[in-house]
């Protein structure tokens, strides 16, 4: 199994995300990592646990990691996720403990103790906790397989700003390091989640697995709808974060370019924004494989047969 590190602000759609890849023999979830984003570091270090434990995964190692962007006040997103960041069902407060010890500090020796390229990063919030440990430690940059991410966006432009995805436009900083890293990236930025929509029939589905699993996901996304559908005026809400597990699973779900993505760290309007290179006009070496479609069936099937297996 390939050994993951899951680098997570939960959030509904990160809960999907830990739960699809929990629910997966091709991975190894070495520990989770948790982050500023969505709520603030104790509601996403809290909430990572209430995921592990639906999913019956109390082993699993929780860190928590960086409460604050690198140089900038942290921008949350109560008013998609609800004020405890994962609003839509009521699920009991976590009785596993956080793993000892800083996230930054598990990212850093987990690289170094297992043998280099066998260690894949997914982080579907900021990405500050990444930007950090390779700022702390250099060397382990190298050492890290690949990083799968979401975040950012091209033709669909922003959903913070009319130009920055949230995930980048919390820590721009932080994305630009990453991005500058020299480590494989796998990049799932809006124009692919936007893809990804939790239809009522496909909300549903979940649902008639009849399990608790099941259930909580139902609710998770229909309460996520009821803010995005009437932002996008589309046929449901846009499931993320899943899509990162579900490219390690099914890569040929998805395709993109190999590009070069400059993160904007100034712009008046657009500080944030990805700049994606799609058309490869600007010279520059591609560092991103942007990946701009998935087959969206082929996806929640996917998902609903792994959601039915916890
Ligand atoms: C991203 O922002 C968060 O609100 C979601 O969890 C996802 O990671 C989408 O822009
Ligand atoms: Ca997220």
């Amino acid at each position: 199994a390939r050994k993951i590190i899951i680098d997570t602000d939960p959030g509904q759609d990160d809960a999907v995300a830990i739960l699809l890849a929990l629910a997966s023999p091709e991975l190894e979830v070495l520990g989770l990592t948790t982050v500023a984003g969505n709520v603030p570091l104790a509601l996403t270090s809290k909430n990572a646990r209430v995921v592990c434990e639906l999913a019956g995964r109390s082993d699993i190692r929780v860190f928590a990691g960086c409460e604050a962007p690198l140089t900038r006040q942290l921008v949350t997103a109560e008013h998609v996720h609800g004020k405890t960041g994962l609003d839509g069902i009521a699920l009991p407060d976590p009785s596993m403990p956080l793993a000892e010890g800083h996230a930054v500090d598990f990212l850093i020796e987990t690289l170094r103790e297992e043998a280099p390229g066998t260690v894949t990063l997914c982080p579907i919030g900021p990405l500050t906790n990444i930007a950090t440990a390779f700022q702390k430690a250099p060397d382990i940059v190298e050492r890290v397989a690949e990083i799968v991410l979401m975040g950012g966006a091209y033709f669909e432009v922003g959903n913070v700003t009319p130009a920055a995805e949230f995930n980048i436009y919390v820590d721009p900083e932080a994305a630009s390091i990453v991005f500058k890293s020299g480590v494989p990236l796998v990049v799932m930025p809006l124009d692919v989640t936007h893809q990804a929509l939790t239809t009522r029939a496909r909300v549903e589905a979940f649902r008639n697995l009849g399990t608790r699993v099941g259930h909580a996901v139902a609710s998770w996304t229909d309460f996520f709808e009821r803010f995005d559908m009437a932002k996008y005026g589309s046929e449901g809400a846009p499931l993320h974060d899943p899509c990162t597990i579900a490219y390690l699973i099914e890569p040929d779900l998805f395709s993109g370019r190999h590009i070069n993505v400059e993160i904007e760290l100034e712009g008046r309007f657009t500080a944030g924004m990805t700049v994606a290179d799609w058309w490869r006009v600007s010279g520059r070496e591609a560092n991103a494989m942007f990946i701009g479609d998935v087959d969206a069936d082929g996806f929640f099937a996917l998902l609903t047969e792994r959601i039915g297996r916890l």
